[in-house]
């Protein structure tokens, strides 16, 4: 597994990727916004933000995404995993809990970083588990109907 940058020769695989059961993108999925949305919304940020594509290096297959970067949450500029997914075919492999630690990995080797935050929709149980062993806790804040979770480094 590696994590590695979005570039020509692999936004399609990005793109396509999905975590709907009828493996079919759209712009809005249960539980994260799709990979095309999110990669023009990192080309608006102003804060630095980062997207990477997850490889399987089982044949280099791309089988999930994630953005990463400063945001502003409750006023403060902070380090967030603002997307994470692994397609609906990858899922419930071990795949996704592999791939986060690459990514807070990389998070925490960015300047000055000593806490991750995210968001959570209500019912995401699956996410919570992956999130709660590598030590992610409710804030208890919520945010836009999204619970609030950090990771103290
Ligand atoms: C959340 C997600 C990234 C996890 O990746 P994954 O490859 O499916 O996860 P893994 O196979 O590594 O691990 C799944 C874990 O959740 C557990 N699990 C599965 N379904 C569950 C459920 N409904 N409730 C609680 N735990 C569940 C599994 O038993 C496993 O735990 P274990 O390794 O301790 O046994 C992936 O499922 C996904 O893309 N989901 C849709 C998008 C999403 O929710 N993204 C996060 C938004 S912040």
């Amino acid at each position: 597994m590696r994590l590695d940058d979005i570039t020509k020769d692999n936004y399609f695989q990005v793109v396509m990727l999905t975590t709907n059961q009828d493996h079919t993108a759209t712009v809005m999925e249960k539980h994260v916004a799709s990979n095309a949305f999110s990669l023009v919304e990192a080309s608006f940020c102003e804060n630095p933000v980062y997207t990477k594509a997850i490889i399987h290096e089982r044949n280099n297959t791309v089988i999930g995404f994630c953005m990463y970067g400063i945001t502003e949450i409750l006023g403060k500029r902070v380090y967030a995993l603002l997307r994470f997914m692994i397609d609906v075919s990858f899922q419930c492999k071990g795949y996704g809990t592999k791939a986060l630690g690459l990514i807070l990995d990389e998070i925490k080797a960015l300047p000055d970083c000593n806490e991750i935050f995210l968001t959570l929709t209500p019912g995401n149980t699956r996410a919570r588990h992956v999130y709660h062993k590598y030590g992610f806790r409710s804030t208890g804040d919520v945010i836009d109907g999204e619970r609030l979770y950090r990771l103290e480094l």
